[in-house]
């Protein structure tokens, strides 16, 4: 049976949610996607990630063969170029269908009038794509970032910006976590390479496996029965580092989707986990993977700054603050932060997750550990946080073997850009 719906148009309509009314595209596409078949899914994320990860080379291209980009009502069908040039750049549909199926968009977003118009820009890029692109290699467009996120690179990672920004723009691997409470990395490697899925070990984490290629979760061997998590490899170093026993009392302070609270209780079957999170519909999510996991852990919505309204007097031997971030160290997993975030973001960022840190700091008992995490590469957010805070408290030392924690950058283990420090608390 033929499609009712045409997938260019969605892909067109969510990438202006994306970039008009500053939605994620892990928001918008659920919502979108809901009445499309699961080929048609893949192809629409493939569409939407790609159109937002090489946004500034196409827009650039866009500039180039129109006088006047279309704007007002008809920002949509901008978009929907966007989508016919990337087709024809990075993918491998045949570029007759791309182009068909891409002016038949127009139809579909009310705008039968603008099909010669798309036709016409499609075909004229096709013409000019070798000239294009030479020209383009002399353009700061060909970064793929914003310019504040460049500079801001820039100025913090003088030698390794471009290795850093070339990271961000690849395609993401895909790591799973196996559960060790079921099988051994090595041993759910097996499994895997049973049905034709091949992988790679982590050298230094030891539940971490990288699949050769992504693959549907439902394909995984024991998923729903919890036998391993999606996770990339640098957020499992979070729950290594927190060494988490059985009978403690762990918070786990901005917990939700829940991916780090499952880890911990992967790694300390009987810990008592407290998992804390602002938002509601996210925790949700952490209830759905604890019950995947058949696992056990309080869960409540609360305010990091506020932990006198959900703690009730409790002191954690060990905490884990996953902190809210600018995620600049995920933009390969989520391009669309790159146009979400703005450089005043990192300030207010740089307060409120100071502000956590020194809320729930009177919460962890003498001699207990606390990793301060983020998945940024901001120093603002990371090591200078971890500066004040350690200036600050004469209580509070490193004890995870660095001087200001640890910064792991996308372009450096295979894993995403993360920062970890673990502090101890001391007697004072
Ligand atoms: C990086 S995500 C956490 C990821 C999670 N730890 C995991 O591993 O799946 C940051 C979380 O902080 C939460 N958050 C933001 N502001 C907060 C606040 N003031 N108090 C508590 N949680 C907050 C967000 O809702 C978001 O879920």
């Amino acid at each position: 049976m033929k499609n009712t719906y045409n997938l260019r148009s969605i892909a067109a309509i969510a990438i202006g949610q994306v970039l008009d009314n500053g939605q994620s595209l892990s928001t918008v596409l659920p919502e979108l996607q809901r009445n499309i078949n699961d080929k048609d899914k893949s192809l629409l994320q493939e569409i939407c990630f790609g159109v937002l990860r090489y946004l500034p080379k196409l827009e650039w291209f866009i500039n180039q063969l129109m006088d006047k980009p279309l704007t007002g009502k008809q920002r949509t069908l901008h978009y929907l170029i966007m989508v016919g040039i990337y087709q024809l750049l990075y993918t491998r549909i045949p570029a007759h269908a791309a182009l068909a199926e891409t002016v038949n968009g127009a139809v579909a977003l009310k705008r039968p009038q603008l099909k010669g118009l798309i036709n016409g820009v499609l075909r004229s890029f096709q013409r000019q794509q070798e000239q294009l692109e030479e020209r383009n290699i002399n353009n700061n467009s060909q970064y793929l970032h914003p310019t504040w996120l460049l500079k801001r690179l820039q100025n913090a990672y003088p030698d390794e910006w471009k290795a850093i920004v070339e990271a961000n723009n690849q395609r993401p691997p895909m790591w799973l976590r196996a559960n060790s409470q079921h099988n051994s990395a090595s041993q759910y490697q097996q499994l895997l390479e049973e049905i034709g899925i091949t992988s790679q070990l982590h050298p230094t984490h030891p539940s971490a496996i990288c699949l050769s290629e992504p693959t549907s979760v439902t394909k995984l061997p024991g998923f729903e029965q919890g036998w391993s998590t999606v996770q990339d490899v640098s957020a499992q170093g979070c729950a290594e580092l927190l060494e988490p026993r059985d009978n403690e009392n762990i918070l786990d302070l901005c917990a939700a989707p829940g991916g780090k609270t499952t880890h911990i209780l992967e790694l300390a079957p009987k810990a008592n986990v407290l998992a804390v999170d602002i938002d509601e519909n996210r925790l949700k999510r952490v209830k759905e993977n604890l019950s995947r996991l058949q696992q056990h852990a309080t869960v409540i919505q609360g305010d990091g700054t506020k932990p006198e309204e959900w703690a009730h007097g409790q002191q954690f031997d060990r905490i884990l603050l996953d902190a809210p971030c600018s995620a600049t160290g995920v933009i390969r997993r989520h391009p669309d932060i790159k146009w979400l975030r703005r450089d005043s973001d990192i300030n207010e960022l740089t307060e409120l997750q100071s502000q956590i840190l020194e809320s729930v700091w009177p919460y962890l008992k003498i001699g207990g550990t606390l990793v301060y995490a983020t998945c940024s590469v901001m120093p603002e957010e990371n090591s200078l946080q971890i500066q004040k805070f350690l200036a600050k408290h004469s209580d509070a030392v490193l004890n995870d073997g660095t001087t200001a924690g640890l910064q792991i950058l996308p372009n450096t283990t295979g894993g995403d850009g993360f920062f970890y420090a673990r502090l101890i608390k001391l007697a004072n």
